[in-house]
């Protein structure tokens, strides 16, 4: 249980032995630090249901927890307030009892379940570039929160590739190489292992065969019939797709894991081609299928909505797979082989209508219970002009590029600061790397996901305020405080004991640890951790100021601080795990 849960119970007992009910007791920490520690509005409300006086009614259930040593005070504000401040001895008991483990207070789910993630959602043949940013970095993140809550986690990566691309670049590729063994309808032996294209030339291939599509009907009835003749399984084009696949997965791969994002499928939109005309005659044999113009399409909305929500389309009127129908039969696919409770899609909050369609379309079908399925949205990344982000030339940045630029701003502001120095080549530049890829991360997550940012590398890079590269220096300052301090022969962290204000307020954020985790995990919500992060830098910060610690001549206090420094490293270096950002050992 964590503190606010523990608390609450405990009023709430009190609630429930004056016969009212228990949920007037639920504690929150104060809007009034500087009066308390926590506060329960619950007396207002049970005293108005009650028909009783609201300040009678606090004041009584006041009187009761004052009998519990547990509190050094607790009082009544305004109308019916109860505020409640701990003992600085139990504040220390429920530290010792956190500190003890490695979870340091983490929550854990009281219904753990098997959560397929659907994040990532690359495109095969397309570079990555920042529009790829967010749904890695808060899915990762959140794969991480809800491993360590309890959860099973399966992250996908979902890879878009399946469509009319792939049937544009084998069109295209046919014309600069059409003797290639692929193109040859009557070939019968083995393909060759060897990919006929490097990355390079399939990044070349896409564009120009989009653009050739776009101006000329007949290269785009080309592009048509070869995805056709690919969907239908042609051999030689089925070989080259995988090659396509292999290639762009290689990169893709190599990417993710520059940004420190792991997935545990590499599976994509085709393999859930087979599924999908079975499952069209399922929904068939439902009565669910409409036709529409030629189209066949799935109705989706019901009485009660308040926006009008269209049919969801499963075949264009040319025959044509969509993408509704893909994601419906990824679905089919996820209960076969995976089995999953949940299944939570990280995407762009413009994907939104899709994601209700798919659901409510899932629903109906009886494939899965919609309220089950759970679309996580995220705003995006904007440019200083309030549009999405842009490279100067005005077109869409790499990621690869991105990471550059951050590792070489971060390279620059360490040397301002005079960090990073005197290690050799390799450390420096890991350094700048992990700094530079903590201040994208930490400023794509601390903001609240579904509101829109802006990209401001000299904000996000800044050694000072809430930002990555000030958690990492945090991190390494506690590390060295403490490396000094073991060197000074301040001894092992011992018992805690409250001697001083900055200690107590140290403690009171370190035992908030277990909320915020919970309302990041239950309301998918990882800015919640990073405002944890920050709360617990600063504390420390104050901490550190105030209190002497291998200095400190009371061997008892000493060992209770070398316990504070110790329990803050830890947990400091738990949420940026949490968080998926890398930490350097020094900086
Ligand atoms: N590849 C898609 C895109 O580029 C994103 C996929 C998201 N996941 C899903 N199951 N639809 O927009």
């Amino acid at each position: 249980m964590t503190i606010l849960e523990e608390l609450s119970r405990r009023v709430g007992d009190v609630f429930a032995e004056a016969e009212l009910d228990r949920q007037y007791g639920r504690v929150k920490l104060a809007d009034r630090p500087d009066l308390a520690q926590f506060q329960c509005n619950g007396a207002l409300a049970a005293a108005k249901a009650a028909r009783q006086n609201p300040r009678a009614l606090a004041e009584k259930i006041c009187q009761t927890l004052r009998s519990d040593a547990a509190f050094k005070d607790v009082s009544i504000a305004g109308p019916g307030f109860i505020n409640i401040t701990l003992a600085d001895d139990d504040l220390a008991r429920r530290l010792g009892a956190i500190i003890e483990g490695d979870r340091l207070g983490g929550w854990k789910t009281p219904e753990p379940e098997k959560i397929l993630l659907d994040y990532g959602g690359p495109n095969v043949a397309k570079p990555l570039h920042v529009g790829h940013l967010r749904t890695a970095i808060i899915g990762e993140s959140l794969k991480r929160i809800f491993r360590f809550a309890g959860d099973v986690v399966v992250g996908d990566v979902h890879l878009g590739d399946w469509g009319l691309p792939m049937g544009q670049l084998i069109t295209e590729l046919k014309r600069e190489q059409g003797d290639l063994v692929y193109f040859d309808a009557a070939f019968e032996g083995a393909y060759p292992d060897q990919p006929p294209v490097l990355l390079m030339d399939l990044e070349r291939l896409y564009p120009q065969a989009s653009a050739a599509c776009k101006a000329d009907r007949a290269r785009a009835d080309e592009a048509r019939q070869a995805t056709a003749e690919l969907q239908k399984g042609r051999p030689g084009y089925i070989a080259l797709w995988k090659h396509f696949v292999a290639v762009s997965r290689q990169a893709i791969e190599k990417e993710y894991e520059d940004l420190g994002v792991i997935f545990d499928l590499w599976k994509g939109e085709a393999d859930a081609a087979p599924l999908i005309q079975e499952m069209a005659a399922d929904l068939a044999s439902k009565g669910l299928i409409e036709d529409s113009d030629g189209a066949q399409v799935i109705r989706v909305a019901s009485d009660g909505d308040n926006k009008k929500i269209p049919p969801l389309m499963l075949f264009k009127s040319d025959g044509g797979v969509t993408y509704g129908a893909t994601d419906l039969a990824t679905i089919l696919d996820r209960v076969r082989t995976e089995n999953p409770d949940r299944i939570i899609y990280v995407v762009d909050q413009r994907q939104a209508l899709h994601f209700e369609q798919v659901f409510r379309a899932a629903g109906l079908a009886g494939l899965f219970a919609a309220n089950r399925l759970e679309h996580i949205g995220f705003g995006t990344m904007n440019g200083k002009d309030g549009k999405p982000f842009k490279t100067r030339e005005g077109g869409v940045l790499r990621l690869r590029e991105m990471i550059d630029m951050v590792t070489e701003r971060a390279q620059a502001r360490l040397a301002e600061n005079g960090l990073a120095e005197g290690y050799d080549d390799a450390e420096t530049t890991d350094i700048a790397r992990k700094v530079g890829v903590a201040a994208l991360k930490f400023a794509d997550l601390s903001n609240p996901r579904s509101s829109d940012y802006i990209f401001d590398l000299d904000r996000f890079m800044a050694f000072e305020g809430k930002t990555g590269p000030y958690l990492l220096y945090a991190r390494v300052r506690v590390r060295s405080v403490l490396a000094k301090a073991e060197a000074a022969g301040a001894g092992a962290p011992g018992e805690v004991k409250i001697t001083a204000p900055e200690e107590r307020d140290l403690a009171l954020v370190l035992l908030g640890f277990g909320d915020a985790l919970r309302q990041a995990h239950n309301k998918r919500l990882p800015h919640l951790l990073c405002d944890h992060a920050f709360l617990l830098a600063q504390a420390f910060s104050k901490f550190y100021a105030g209190c002497r610690i291998a200095d400190e001549a009371d061997q008892a206090v000493r060992a209770s601080r070398m316990a504070l420094a110790d329990a803050s490293g830890r947990q400091l270096e738990l949420i940026l795990d949490l968080l998926g950002i890398q930490a350097p050992e020094r900086m």
